[in-house]
């Protein structure tokens, strides 16, 4: 039987991808911020997960405004890095997983979640740096990866608590497929931010840290949380959290927080990073 062993939420940051491809990491700016992503690395080595189901959003790039899935569903062989404006990033294809992403895709329709099912995808920093983030500089990505995309850059966008119960039906679909598989699932976006307008360049330390301290040791505020609460507290992108959720859904009740790192700034937000083992 395939697991969810551990879930990981990272921020992702498109200056990270670019400080790493262009062998900035050491400068001032960016060394401590690189230097705290040495533990989840290591951890994930250790892991080894055969497959990420890597929960992100897109940012108009891949998926240009004209249609507007609020869920979709990688079933590809292989997903290309997306040009976001400097040309696509220098990093490996992502191999898929057709055979558990059309096995997931088949659970989530039947459980209601009428997810878009995209056999074409190329893949922006949303995806990228993650992966940069958890992995470095590798030839070839270590494990293969089923990409879901959550619609957080217009609205409306769902909810927090539809995210968590999407979750909650991947774990489902999961745990259905009968391939021993170990599978890690990451949700990333955030932390705190706001790109555009007067309050360009908000950051809220305060509110970054109740929520990975919540993600814990109380979800359910998290779940609770309204749209107008995240702009109000983290910025009109802070929104992107909602896709942590999914995460945490797909994880036990219980869950042991095994790595976090918080560094500020790292370009218009913060760069937050938590692990959390299934317990
Ligand atoms: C920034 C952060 C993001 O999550 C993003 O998608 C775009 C930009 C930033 O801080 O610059
Ligand atoms: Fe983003």
């Amino acid at each position: 039987m395939a697991k969810i062993i551990a879930g990981v939420g990272t921020s992702h940051v498109p200056a990270i991808g670019v400080a790493m491809d262009e062998g900035k990491t050491q400068e001032p700016y960016w060394k401590s911020l690189f230097d705290g992503y040495g533990p989840v690395r290591k951890w994930l080595a250790e892991v080894k997960p055969d497959v990420v189901i890597l929960c992100y959003n897109d940012h108009c790039a891949a998926l240009p405004p004209d249609t507007i899935p609020t869920f979709a569903l990688g079933v590809g062989d292989e997903f290309q890095p997306a040009d976001e404006g400097w040309g696509p990033r220098p990093v490996p294809v992502v191999k898929g997983d057709p055979d558990l992403a059309w096995h997931l895709v088949e659970s989530l329709v039947l459980d209601g979640f009428d997810l878009t099912i995209m056999h074409q995808l190329q893949v922006d920093h949303g995806l990228t740096v993650p992966l940069s983030i958890t992995c470095g500089q590798p030839k070839e990505w270590p494990f293969k990866v089923i990409p879901i995309e959550v619609n957080v850059v217009l609205y409306p966008q769902p909810t927090g608590a539809r995210c968590h119960a999407l979750g909650r039906a991947i774990r489902k679909a999961v745990e259905s497929y009968g391939k021993d598989q170990k599978v890690v699932i990451f949700g990333t976006g955030g932390m705190s931010h706001q790109i555009h307008g007067e309050r360009a360049g908000l950051i809220n330390k305060e509110w970054d840290t109740a929520f990975l301290n919540d993600l814990t040791a109380n979800p359910q505020r998290l779940i609770d949380l309204k749209h107008v609460d995240y702009i109000r507290d983290a910025g009109a992108e802070g929104i992107e959290m909602i896709v942590w959720l999914i995460m945490r859904g797909a994880l036990n009740d219980h869950v042991q927080e095994v790595g976090r790192h918080y560094h500020v700034p790292a370009s218009n937000t913060a760069a937050g990073l938590i692990v959390l083992e299934n317990r």
